[in-house]
């Protein structure tokens, strides 16, 4: 057989030119691993107990030698913080709180020469209500202009003293607040999904648009590689915004509705030109930037649209997250997620945990349904067990990083961090917390500041032991250096499948399930990887081969409960 006759068609990527940012292959994003950083609890250059740019900086080391390709820094821009910074004043400039723009160019100076991409977020469904906008808005009055950017309307009820729907806000209570005008009388009511400090913008309104396209070359100006789009479900509403009540077990994000109607504030149809106009610009950059989508949209058929090739590149796949730790739902969701994905020629994504979500390690432990955003505390039913908490997150996030796609780490998970339940109600910040009236928790346990050193003040987080939320006393055993060179370390599972999914391109493959290894388990073939999980208490039988990796030490050829393997196939 000559050459010639063995030769597959030529896929042109292959012939892409480097990336002229970075000098790195194009569509990186395809396989990539993407570590989310919450800069506020990531890492304190200045000791006031909030992390900060340059303090993120300093740490990238550390990232680059647990070898992911690219971070995403949620929000550092001018907020007031109302929402952790979801809440942003300015779009194109950096708080005080974090540093400056200079720090940030500094930061993806060291990330490239780290190899790393950076990731910005950007939040267009609403403004802090600190923006300059909304204080026009305020101002101007009803009719004006500057309050068409927002979603204001007049009351219902004889003197416009009830909200204009019935909707609620994602973090409890009413969607919308009264003003007062100007001139001291009951004004209009404005929208806000979210807090009542982060109104909804009217993005029917075309001056709304033009903005974002602005921010958008702003920071690809700056070098970005992309922007993760919160709230990519959200924003456009259902015309004349009726009523609606979710169903009582819906996540507060519009997660697990499937109705074929979706909710008249969440996944509408008019989203997506929004999006391809964004690509545009994207794509007039040159190297590889893109889109990722934060939107609770099920099914995953239903958010394949945000992925089409003229809309965005990727989308956090929530099913996956939400799949728990049960070898028949996990084995479904892979299929969908693969399938679903590449009908439109998207990677699929997986992702186990983020700042909005309780910790995987706890959350696999857990033994009574917690919809998203609830959040668990010291009075919650059904608190995890640690130890098995662990075991479940070791193991699922090593079925995680041998699938082909994009796998998504949030801060803290590589260490095998819990939620942190014990925060005492003084200390929470999350709006969801003072909007449910401590009913829900809300997100604050998975957000507290990263140990680094067991021996540090703060587990140096800083030098001042000064910390946002408390960090919990025994968080020295999940210290970095604590886990660094420990082989039966979160830390090392972590940087040892990392390098195995690269060295065997797992990303870049794709998979055959195995059989016979009964219903609870699941197990495939990526390559020349196999993988075995089980999700059961019965102890499976292995094969015997290479092992590459294991979330527990092997006792003979069986595979205990909570536990995944790696072995060469
Ligand atoms: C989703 C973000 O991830 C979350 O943290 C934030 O509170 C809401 N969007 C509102 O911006």
């Amino acid at each position: 057989m000559s050459l010639d006759e063995t030769a597959q068609p030529i896929d042109p990527q292959t012939l892409a030119p480097l990336d002229t940012v970075t000098g790195l292959e194009p569509e990186w994003w395809r396989t990539a691993v993407i570590y989310q950083i919450y800069p506020r609890s990531f890492a304190d250059s200045d000791g006031d107990g909030i992390g900060d740019l340059p303090g993120i900086t300093r740490r990238l080391d550390s990232l680059a030698d647990l070898g992911v390709d690219a971070i995403w820094l949620s929000p550092f821009f001018t907020s007031p913080q109302k929402d952790a910074g979801y809440d942003v004043a300015d779009y194109c400039d950096v708080d005080p709180l974090f540093g400056t723009l200079a720090d940030f160019d500094i930061l993806r100076q060291k990330a490239t020469d780290l190899g790393l991409r950076v990731i910005v977020d950007i939040v267009p469904n609403h403004t802090s209500s600190a923006h300059p906008w909304f204080e026009a808005a305020l101002v101007d009055g009803p009719g004006s202009e500057a309050r068409s950017h927002y979603l204001f309307r007049d009351g219902r009820g004889d003197r416009g003293e009830l909200p204009p729907n019935n909707w609620q806000s994602v973090f409890g209570g009413d969607a919308w607040t009264r003003i007062t005008e100007a001139d001291g009388t009951p004004g209009q009511w404005y929208l806000h999904l979210f807090d009542s400090s982060q109104p909804d913008l009217d993005w029917n309104d075309e001056w709304v648009r033009e903005q974002f396209l602005s921010v958008l070359r702003f920071w690809l100006d700056r070098g970005v590689d992309g922007f993760r789009v919160d709230v990519a479900h959200g924003m456009i509403k259902r015309p004349g915004l009726p009523d609606y009540t979710p169903p009582a077990d819906a996540g507060s994000m519009g997660g697990g509705q499937e109705a074929a109607e979706p909710p008249p504030y969440w996944a509408q149809d008019g989203v997506h030109e929004i999006y391809r106009s964004w690509r545009t610009v994207l794509d007039s950059y040159p190297g590889d930037r893109i889109l990722v989508a934060e939107a609770w949209v099920d099914p995953l058929s239903k958010l394949a649209n945000w992925v089409r090739p003229d809309e965005m590149h990727q989308a956090f796949n929530f099913s996956y997250l939400e799949s728990g730790w049960k070898a028949s739902s996990i084995r479904r969701v892979i299929d969908d997620s693969l399938e679903v994905f590449a009908s439109v020629g998207a990677p699929s994504t997986w992702v186990l945990s983020n700042h909005d979500v309780v910790r995987h390690a706890s959350r696999l432990g857990l033994t009574v349904e917690n919809p998203q955003g609830a959040g668990i505390g010291p009075k919650s039913k059904g608190l995890p067990d640690r130890a098995i908490g662990l075991a479940r997150a070791r193991a699922a996030s090593a079925v995680m990083l041998a699938l082909p796609g994009s796998a998504y780490l949030y801060q803290g998970e590589e260490l095998g961090l819990p939620e942190a339940i014990d925060l005492p109600d003084e200390a929470r910040q999350d709006p969801t917390w003072f909007r449910t009236e401590g009913a829900r928790y809300g997100r604050d346990g998975c957000r507290v500041p990263l140990p680094w050193e067991a021996a540090s003040p703060a587990f140096g987080f800083n030098t001042t032991g000064e910390s946002w939320l408390p960090q919990p006393s025994d968080w020295a055993a999940y210290a970095r250096d604590t886990e660094t060179g420990d082989p039966s370390s979160t830390l090392e599972l972590y940087r040892l499948a990392l390098d195995t999914r690269s060295r065997f391109n797992l990303g870049a493959g794709s998979i055959e399930w195995l059989t016979g290894y009964g219903p609870e388990v699941v197990a495939f073939r990526n390559g020349d990887v196999t993988v075995i999980a089980n999700t059961g208490a019965v102890p499976v039988e292995l094969p015997v081969a290479e092992e590459l990796l294991s979330t527990v030490p092997l006792d003979g050829a069986a595979l205990p409960g909570d536990a995944t393997v790696w072995l060469r196939a």
